[in-house]
């Protein structure tokens, strides 16, 4: 090999050498480009190396010296590449990964379970109507649940077989004036445990109606909107919790007519049309006349949930004169009402917890 022919070679390994190094865009492909021109077993410098044997003699000083520069050249050029290469990797790990064309992670937002959504709804839409809410225990005595409401010891009503009573816990006593009705009464009192009134889960929230009356004079115009408890076997529309919107409406001269436009204006407002209800005669121990309200909405009648005047006899047990005053009470499944709106075909689907059927609220 003549020198002009090493010397020629060693600039086209130099040339390669640079551009293989400078398309290096990882430390990957920079190592395998500095195996080949830099390796020191089959190295392409290497290589050449070895044909510094071939020169003639009086060429190999000058032949050497080029050798010695393009070896160092090209060390020179894989070390700025070695470099630029680590530094990529640093900036690409400090954050321009973060690509703001790229569409964003979704949030899967929580929602309110549709009875609660159906709960604010119907206060908002009572609350138009004038009526404040009201709240009362889920433990209840038998006083509130049953003997305020003029539901006697013998009634079918309060059978153990149709009612949760509570197996140990006792009332702390039947009636206790003053206070504030909203506020949730004391569970249990240990001092009073052998010899008062039983304990249940209520069974209607007709209870607070008492809790109120006991706390206020009339006017009184309240809701109550609650769960409560019966141990009805869970098929398409019962389920042995459930809820209610209690309404109780007292004051002068109330009438039948009263109960009749509120139940039109409310189911009117809640379904979103005109909506006419009729009253089917029918007995509740706490009211007389006691009635079924069903509602007039796409060509049916529907069951509404149970309403009347208030029984005089629970205006004397709480303390207002029933000469003076009188008033309408009413009592509605809300599941069921939810159930009719959105054309919900099964109680059960509300307690499953499904969030393929929840989100759809
Ligand atoms: C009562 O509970 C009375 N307290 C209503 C009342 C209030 C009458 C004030 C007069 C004055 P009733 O047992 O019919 O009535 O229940 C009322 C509504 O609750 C029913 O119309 C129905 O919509 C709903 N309901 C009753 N049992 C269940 C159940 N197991 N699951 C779901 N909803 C039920």
């Amino acid at each position: 090999m003549n020198l002009a022919q090493f010397l020629a070679e060693l600039d086209a390994l130099l040339a390669e050498a640079r551009s293989a190094f400078a398309a290096a865009t990882d430390a990957a492909a920079l190592e395998g480009a500095r195996i080949e021109f830099l390796g020191a077993a089959k190295g392409r410098l290497k290589t050449v190396q070895k044909w510094l044997g071939a020169v003639a003699r009086e060429d190999k000083p000058a032949a050497g010296k080029r050798f010695n520069e393009v070896k160092t050249d090209v060390e020179a050029a894989f070390a700025a590449a070695q470099e630029r290469v680590a530094s990529q990797g640093a900036t690409q790990k400090s954050g321009s990964q973060l690509d703001l064309t790229l569409p964003g992670t979704r949030l899967r937002l929580g929602r309110l379970h549709p009875l609660t959504q159906t709960i604010e709804e119907l206060k908002d839409i009572m609350g138009r109507l004038g009526f404040s809410p009201a709240d009362g225990p889920e433990v209840e005595d038998e006083w509130h649940n049953f003997e305020a409401l003029n539901i006697p010891p013998e009634h079918p009503a309060r059978d153990p077989l149709e009612n949760f009573y509570l197996a140990v816990a006792q009332a702390s006593g039947r009636h206790e004036p003053g206070g504030n009705p909203t506020r949730t009464q004391p569970l249990i009192d240990r001092e009073a445990h052998a010899s008062r009134s039983p304990l249940l889960l209520r069974s209607q929230t007709s209870t607070v109606q008492i809790r109120v009356m006991e706390h206020q004079q009339p006017p009184v115009r309240v809701i109550s909107l609650g769960r409560v408890y019966r141990p009805d076997e869970a098929d398409a529309t019962h389920y042995p919790m459930f809820h209610q919107m209690e309404g109780l409406l007292i004051d002068r001269q109330v009438t039948m007519a009263d109960l009749k436009s509120v139940l039109r204006m409310f189911a009117t407002s809640y379904l979103g049309e005109d909506v006419h209800v009729r009253f089917r005669p029918s007995f509740f121990p706490f009211t007389e006349p006691s009635v079924e309200a069903d509602m007039h909405w796409h060509d049916r009648w529907i069951e509404f949930g149970g309403a009347g005047m208030v029984d005089p006899n629970v205006l004397q047990a709480i303390g207002y004169d029933p000469e003076v005053y009188s008033g309408f009470a009413f009592g509605l499944g809300i599941e069921r009402l939810c159930m009719r709106r959105h054309g919900i075909t099964d109680i059960r689907e509300f307690y499953r917890n499904d969030v393929r059927f929840l989100e759809q609220f």
